[in-house]
């Protein structure tokens, strides 16, 4: 290794406070560091090159190393780097980005809000959804439900709205404005006897009990990935949306779909609304947006909710609530570019078809592992459950570390997966550009990763 990278390697933890990580492991361990990166691979400061089956951080869809999206960046860069959007302030490529979005959004979206990340769009659509409830003669419709495992980003808000207890360790939080509702999660969370069926109207009548106690006229929406990612890559059982839309209509509560893992493709589908059937006021997206090239949200929320933002700044003036970045002309150009891709190589068909692929290979490599306990996603999103006991379901103890073994293992042979600790599952959300020989040599890994637990 060079020896200035080495210096910086040194230096890190000295100087750096890394988001969810420990700050003494950093100490003892030093960073891991990533110096380059192309098409489906990452390579580290020791010149290992990697299968980044993670795709970053569920983000990196078209890939790493298009040209076109830093030509995008440097031409934009030179000609205009950047100007804000408040009062009224725009430029071209916010515009024609807005439009290109509203083309593939789920039905019945037609306004979109610019942001930085995941978490700055959830907390505009929670502000949206107080705002909205406030000019309808509402603003007691201010709490928000959230599920267990749910993950909606770590700022104050969107870290109550998480249900993952590491996220509010240490913090005063969650905040009290965030109703908690069962992880629809029918493997680890069905009781002994029950159907996925009764399962379902289980989780549904919890809500509506929680409607009723609370009283509609204190909730404002309804926050859920349509796909859990972080949580543990997990779907509702079947029917739970449909229920779930009719139930919060009823109630005028939003649905809020954090489309920010599986929109731009990741199922198979442009956004995982479409596919599991839920149909939201408002959408949160990021990461795949900009396939991480450029730190970007885009909210889209419906129209009847714009048109009562329209009557309110007749009464209020400004909607106030906005970022310094957001609809910046840098990242615009570079999502506009990022859809040209997705659009030109059928990358969301080519997701479906590799995702099929990926999750037949990994049922028929692992599901008869002692080890597995269910597999599971769509598209090129997929989740490995651990259990130390198949037939009780048992899932390991976060404290014997499992996923991190696994996935230490697993890089070994050259492949990098993301080990969900607390809920004992191997995450994998590759870029959608990755080939069947690439998905063989994922699973193999991964297999070897699993085989390792049996050694101790
Ligand atoms: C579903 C979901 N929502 C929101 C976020 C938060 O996004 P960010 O980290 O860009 O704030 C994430 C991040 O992983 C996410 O997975």
């Amino acid at each position: 290794m060079q020896q200035d990278l080495q210096d910086l390697i040194d230096k890190n933890a000295q100087l750096v406070l890394h988001p969810a990580s420990s700050v003494s492991a950093l100490l003892e361990s030093g960073p891991d560091m990533i110096v380059s990166a192309d098409g489906c691979y990452i390579e580290d400061a020791h010149g290992n090159r990697l299968l980044d089956a993670v795709g970053g951080l569920w983000c990196v869809n078209v890939g790493y190393g298009r040209s076109e999206l830093a030509r995008a960046m440097q031409q934009t860069a030179e000609k205009l780097a950047y100007y804000h959007t408040f009062s009224n302030a725009s430029n071209p490529w916010q515009v024609q980005l807005a439009e290109r979005l509203l083309e593939h959004a789920p039905a019945g979206l037609g306004k979109v809000f610019y942001g930085s990340g995941g978490s700055d769009a959830n907390d505009t659509l929670i502000k949206i959804a107080w705002h909205y409830h406030t000019l309808c003669g509402n603003s007691g419709k201010t709490k928000v439900i959230a599920r267990e495992q749910g993950y909606h980003g770590t700022s104050i808000s969107t870290a109550s709205l998480t249900g993952l207890s590491g996220f509010h360790k240490g913090f005063p939080l969650p905040q009290d404005f965030v109703l908690r509702v069962e992880c629809p999660h029918y493997y680890t969370r069905g009781r002994v006897d029950e159907t996925e069926e009764a399962f379902c109207t289980r989780l549904i009548d919890e809500v509506a009990t929680l409607i009723a106690n609370e009283g509609a006229d204190t909730i404002a929406a309804f926050f859920a990935e349509p796909i859990m990612g972080a949580g543990g890559v997990i779907e509702p059982p079947e029917g739970y949306y449909p229920r779930l839309n009719k139930l919060l209509k009823k109630h005028d509560i939003f649905l809020v779909a954090d489309e920010v893992v599986c929109g731009y493709g990741r199922l198979g589908t442009w956004f995982g609304s479409e596919q599991l059937g839920l149909e939201p006021d408002m959408i949160s997206t990021a990461k795949g947006l900009t396939s991480g090239y450029f730190p970007m949200s885009a909210a889209m929320i419906s129209d009847t909710i714009w048109d009562v933002l329209k009557q309110g700044s007749e009464q209020l003036g400004a909607f106030s609530h906005g970022y310094t970045y957001g609809g910046h002309p840098v990242g615009c150009a570079v999502a506009l570019v990022n859809l040209d891709i997705i659009e030109r190589e059928g990358l969301v068909q080519r997701a479906a078809e590799s995702g099929e692929y990926l999750h037949a290979q990994l049922r028929r490599h692992l599901a008869g592992h002692p080890n597995v306990g269910e597999i599971r996603g769509r598209g090129l999103i997929a989740g490995v459950q651990l259990v130390e006991d198949k037939a009780q379901r048992q899932v390991p103890d976060p404290a014997a570390k499992w996923p991190l073994r696994v996935a230490k293992v697993t890089r070994q042979h050259g492949v990098v997966v993301r080990p969900l600790l607390g809920v004992g599952t191997l995450a994998m959300s590759p870029p959608l550009t990755i080939s069947k020989p690439q998905i063989d040599v994922l699973v193999a890994a991964l297999g070897r990763g699993i085989d390792s637990l049996a050694s101790g």
